[in-house]
Parts: structure tokens; sequence; C-alpha cells
């Protein structure tokens, strides 16, 4: 297996001619990074009792790039996010970010969490409508901006439900909008579709990568998940357990307009889940040629 994954000339000219691929700059974008981790490293805690969840991280993120982050609970997939959302301060490096380290709450990102933290005692609309609020933009701009959200999402007819009255998959959509509201140039997305049963969450898996790459977002999506890495990301990095540190960057060899119901039967992606869980079995497991 080669170290990273290269598109064969013939998947790149497919590809191109399809508008992007994961070695290219996607749509508009220079070449250059949008994000930068830097020699990025975190500790948690002092002396003896000191925690290091992550060290020496180099990853370049490009505009646009739908980017997945796997590794194993504790690695410090959190941490990362948090880091370029401006909430976790880091111990070594840096995250640039448009250039700039990043010092502050970033209001270029937009974050996504397992839990939706969406308010019970709030409609759709009004879920939706709070970030809004919070910048106090005009009321005629949120309703117009809400309704233009809820038709993006798929919620057509659910603006004045409350959360009880939703499925899964809605609830997901509903906390979708409300995290596009304010139209981040940057998601962030920590498992979100990890509870979901596995019908649910391929179809939320198709939306939410299909939104992104028509609204040009850049993603960070960070997952436990080898098969959901590999499924939704132009690259996915492989982080080793704590304290983790890139163990490999993977170009994913496959279409940006994937389908991602087929995918069990696409020679590329089992090759390529196949490699990642390898690479992620204890030493103590792969040295006998089994996968845990
Ligand atoms: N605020 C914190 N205080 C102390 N330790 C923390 C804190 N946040 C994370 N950690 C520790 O750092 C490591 C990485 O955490 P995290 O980024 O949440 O991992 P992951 O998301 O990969 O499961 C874990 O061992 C975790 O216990
Ligand atoms: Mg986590």
């Amino acid at each position: 297996m080669q170290k990273n994954m290269q598109f064969s000339r013939e998947d790149r000219g497919q590809m191109d001619s399809a508008g992007a691929t994961a070695t290219t700059a996607p749509r508009g974008s220079k070449n250059e990074a949008l994000i930068r981790f830097s020699d990025f490293g975190k500790n948690f805690g002092k002396g003896a009792k000191t925690v290091v969840a992550t060290r020496a991280i180099n990853l370049d993120v490009l505009s646009g790039q739908f980017v997945t982050i796997v590794g194993p609970s504790g690695c410090g997939k959190s941490t990362l996010l948090n880091a370029v959302a401006g909430i976790l301060p880091p111990t070594q490096g840096q995250v640039i970010y448009r250039g700039a380290p990043v010092h502050d709450v970033n209001r270029r990102v937009g974050y996504m969490t397992q839990s939706d933290h969406l308010l019970p005692w709030r409609k759709v609309a009004a879920n939706i409508a709070l970030p809004l609020e919070i910048q106090r933009k005009p009321k005629a701009v949120i309703a117009e901006r809400v309704n233009e959200l809820i038709k993006l999402v798929g919620l057509d007819g659910f603006s004045d439900s409350y959360l009880s009255q939703l499925s899964g998959g809605m609830r997901k959509r509903c906390a979708l909008a409300r995290v596009l509201a304010y139209d981040p140039e940057t998601l962030l997305m920590d498992e979100p579709f990890s509870a979901l049963d596995a019908q649910l969450r391929i179809t939320m898996q198709t939306e939410v990568r299909d939104l992104c790459l028509r609204l040009g977002k850049t993603v960070l999506f960070v997952t436990h998940d080898i098969d959901e890495a590999i499924a939704l990301g132009d690259i996915c990095v492989v982080l080793s357990e704590r304290p983790g540190t890139v163990r490999e960057i993977i170009t994913v060899n496959l279409p940006r307009d994937r389908d991602l119901r087929r995918l069990r039967s696409d020679p590329h992606y089992v090759e390529t889940t196949e490699h990642v869980w390898a690479l992620l079995a204890p030493p103590s497991v792969a040295q006998k040629g089994r996968v845990a």
C-alpha cells in the first residue's frame, strides 16, 4: 500500500472534468491553506498529571476541502477542532487561519457536535434564528434567512413544529440549518452522526456532503468510524493513539460527487478502508495478522 494514495491518470481526468479533486484546490480557491496546523501540540494539566493530548500536528486544509479526521478515542480529535474554533490555546506550535494565528474565538467557523444543543422550548424556525438574533439582525432579514435555510435543509412545512415533533434526521437538519445561519466559511463537525442508526446515518452523510460541496464550505469532520472517514473525505487524516499525531494523510481516490450508498462495492473504497483499519489496529493484533 502506498504511503499516500494517489489518483491514477484516468481517475484524475474523470474527476477534473467533474470540477475538482482532492489533490488540487477545490472550486475557486488558491493553492494555499485556509487552515494550517503548524507543529501543533496540546497538553492538559500540569506536572506529573500532565496529559499530552496531541503533539507535532502538521496539516494543511485547503479552502473548499472536505477533510475527515479519524483516530482512536482520546487521541485529540475534538482538541483539534477546539483549537480551530479558538476556544483552546495551543501548548506548542499554532493553528493558522487565513494566514493569521488563531488567538481568539474564530467567528469564521460553525461548530456541530453529536449533541445538537437545540432549545426544546423554541420551535424549529426560532432555533434556527437564534444565532441571527444574537447578531441583532433585523427581524425581516432573520425571517427571510430562516426561510431560505429551512428550504436548504429540507425542513419545509416544519418551521412551526417543536423539536419533540421531529424525527432524528429532522433534528439533525435543524441543527445544521442553525450552524449555517450566519454562513460560516468553515464547518467543524465532531461526530455529528454517531448516535444515528445506519440507514439514517447514510442519508445524513449524503445530505451534508452534498450541501457542503454545493455551498463551497470547508469542512473538518471528526469521526472514530473508519468507513465514514473514507466515505466522506476528500482527504482523510489518520491520527495515532494519544498523544495523537498524524499517522498518514490519505488522498481518497473517489469522485467528489460519489454515491455513498454504492461505495461498499467500490474497489478503491474497500482498499482504502482496509488500509486504515490495518493502520489503526492495535500492534499486538496487527502482528498476528488479524484486525480487531
Ligand atoms: N479540558 C480538558 N482537561 C483535561 N483533559 C482533557 C481536556 N480535554 C481533553 N482532555 C484529554 O485530552 C485527550 C484528548 O481529548 P479529545 O480531544 O476529547 O479526544 P478525542 O476527541 O479524540 O476522543 C483525552 O485524553 C482527554 O481526556
Ligand atoms: Mg471527541
